[in-house]
């Protein structure tokens, strides 16, 4: 009796959502800090900033509800049209990102990765990536991809080239080329596909965000600005998700 009445209790705990089907892998558009800053009459840098927290908490809870996979998008190869002063503010962020991961990503049992053109990056910061891909070997957690100066267009364009130049040394005929050979060929090679996509701050697009990874992944938009999306709003896009019937071009 006594056992059936906690199993009771721990169900209602967590009512919300079904902890047996929690999406595996959960792809967040990390968006809505300029405007988070701005209504506070701070500059956008600090929106940046309080959103890197948001980043943080998102990733504790999504560990915490068993999460395979979290993919955030973190800047996009058209960010960089932004003010420089703005620009230069989040790569001050995420040095300093990196260099707290390091020692966070043991801690919390994390591991991280980078998908992106790293190439427009101080080779500072392109050490602290290798760095902490390096890290991610030895640790066995929840896996994170951060989009860096990512782009969906991009990165298929990156695949096409690929591909491309194995059939120039002659590797391969156009003819025989196959969706999982343009997949191999992806950031995300070997990841599987996002189950979620979250994009809180209000804008119902994907902003060139995992172009093909998306091709059956479910949506859920916010109004809650990026540094204000916390624990509940993560808890109840997991529970519209678990709404959703897919169907995957089936019946
Ligand atoms: C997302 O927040 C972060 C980046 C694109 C780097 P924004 O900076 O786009 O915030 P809004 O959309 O202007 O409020
Ligand atoms: C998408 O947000 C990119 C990131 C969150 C990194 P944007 O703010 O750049 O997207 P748009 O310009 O509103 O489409
Ligand atoms: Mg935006």
């Amino acid at each position: 009796m006594q056992v059936a009445w906690f199993g009771k209790k721990k169900q209602k705990a967590d009512d919300d959502i079904d902890l047996n089907h929690i999406p595996r892998h959960v792809a967040i558009i990390m968006d809505g800090n300029g405007r988070w800053a701005q209504r506070r009459g701070l500059p956008r840098q600090a929106g940046h900033s309080a959103g890197s927290e948001a980043f943080r908490r998102a990733a504790d809870t999504l560990a915490r509800l068993g999460v395979e996979v979290l993919t955030v998008y973190a800047f996009s190869t058209e960010n960089w049209k932004r003010p420089a002063e703005e620009v230069s503010a989040i790569m001050r962020l995420l040095d300093k990102y990196l260099h707290e991961s390091v020692r966070e990503m043991q801690e919390k049992n994390i591991r991280l990765y980078f998908f992106g053109d790293l190439t427009p990056f101080s080779p500072e910061l392109r050490k602290l990536i290798a760095e902490t891909e390096k890290i991610s070997e030895t640790t066995t957690g929840m896996r994170v991809n951060v989009c860096l100066n990512y782009g969906g267009r991009d990165e298929l364009t990156r695949a096409c080239r690929l591909l491309a130049e194995d059939c120039e040394k002659g590797k391969l005929h156009a003819s025989d080329i196959t969706g999982e050979m343009v997949e191999s060929r992806l950031y995300s090679a070997g990841v599987p596909d996002p189950d979620l996509l979250i994009r809180p701050g209000g804008e119902q697009r994907f902003s060139n965000f995992l172009l093909w990874q998306l091709a059956y992944t479910e949506f859920v938009f916010s109004d809650v600005l990026w540094p204000d999306f916390g624990e509940k709003e993560i808890r109840a896009a997991i529970a519209e998700y678990q709404h959703r019937k897919r169907r995957f071009g089936g019946v």
